[in-house]
């Protein structure tokens, strides 16, 4: 039987990652395609973000149970199913199957933006910890890709916003209280269900061995 309660869905370390980064990539994508463009501060972010998509990647493997990439990246069946025989009606534990690919496009997205910055150029006083050591072709195309997909990830992001609000007005489900919270309303307990377990100290120390990463990654160049 299924029963509705206040459960937590989303540990404190994937909320301190969405907010930390949401902030900081609005701050990188407004600044980076204003008029003026990238200060250097831009390169300091950067490697924030860096740190922090290091971490969640490690986070979906060792994190808590919504947190895991096997828990949200499910079979095209799985999506089909929630789309076609209308399962979209029941509230998900995490990630919905659609969400949890776009969320993986998003991650990714990001991932190709931080790499990429790290052999940026912009032969002025800019430049990623990593351009000294190619070539000036490869430099080019490193700036490309960076400018490139910065757009894809405004529109990825602009769509992950049309979705939730579309949640909340069409649906009446609101994701962002548990985004803040951890805690839903809305999700059913169903039977033989994994707790979302906080696991502070593996959290710190993952988050340790990422900025340690981007610590090195810098200071050995
Ligand atoms: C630069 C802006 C943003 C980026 C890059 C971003 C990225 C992400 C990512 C990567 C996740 C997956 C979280 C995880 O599993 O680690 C996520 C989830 C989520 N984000 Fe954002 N986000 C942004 C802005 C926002 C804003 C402004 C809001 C609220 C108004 C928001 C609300 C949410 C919610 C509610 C979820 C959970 C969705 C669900 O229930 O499946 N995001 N976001
Ligand atoms: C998610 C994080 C990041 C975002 C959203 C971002 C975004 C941007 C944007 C929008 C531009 C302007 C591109 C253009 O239209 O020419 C830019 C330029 C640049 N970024 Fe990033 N960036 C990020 C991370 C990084 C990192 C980690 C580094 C290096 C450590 C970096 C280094 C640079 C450099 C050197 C430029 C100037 C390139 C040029 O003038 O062609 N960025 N970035």
């Amino acid at each position: 039987m299924n029963s509705q309660h206040k459960i937590k869905i989303w540990d404190i370390s994937v909320r301190i990652f969405h907010w930390t980064t949401s902030g900081l990539i609005s701050y990188q994508l407004f600044t980076g395609l204003s008029k003026e463009g990238p200060s250097d501060t831009h390169i300091t972010i950067g490697y924030c973000v860096l740190g922090l998509v290091l971490f969640r990647m490690l986070w979906g493997f060792w994190g808590s149970i919504t947190a895991r990439f096997s828990s949200f990246l499910r079979s095209p069946s799985s999506v089909i199913n929630y789309f076609i025989k209308n399962q979209r009606t029941k509230p998900t534990f995490g990630h919905n199957p659609l969400g949890g690919y776009a969320v993986a496009a998003m991650i990714l997205s990001i991932v190709v933006q931080v790499t990429s910055g790290l052999f940026c150029d912009d032969d002025l006083m800019l430049s990623g910890a990593f351009s000294h050591l190619t070539s000036d072709g490869f430099t080019s195309a490193a700036n490309l890709v960076h400018a490139i997909n910065s757009k894809v990830l405004l529109a990825l992001i602009l769509i992950h916003l049309a979705a939730i609000t579309w949640y909340q007005l069409v649906k009446k489900q609101n994701l962002i209280k548990p985004m803040v919270t951890g805690y839903s309303t809305d999700t059913k307990i169903t039977p033989g269900r994994r707790e979302v377990k906080e696991q502070p100290k593996r959290a710190f120390f993952l988050a340790a061995a990422s900025a340690l990463i981007v610590i090195l990654l810098i200071y050995t160049q």
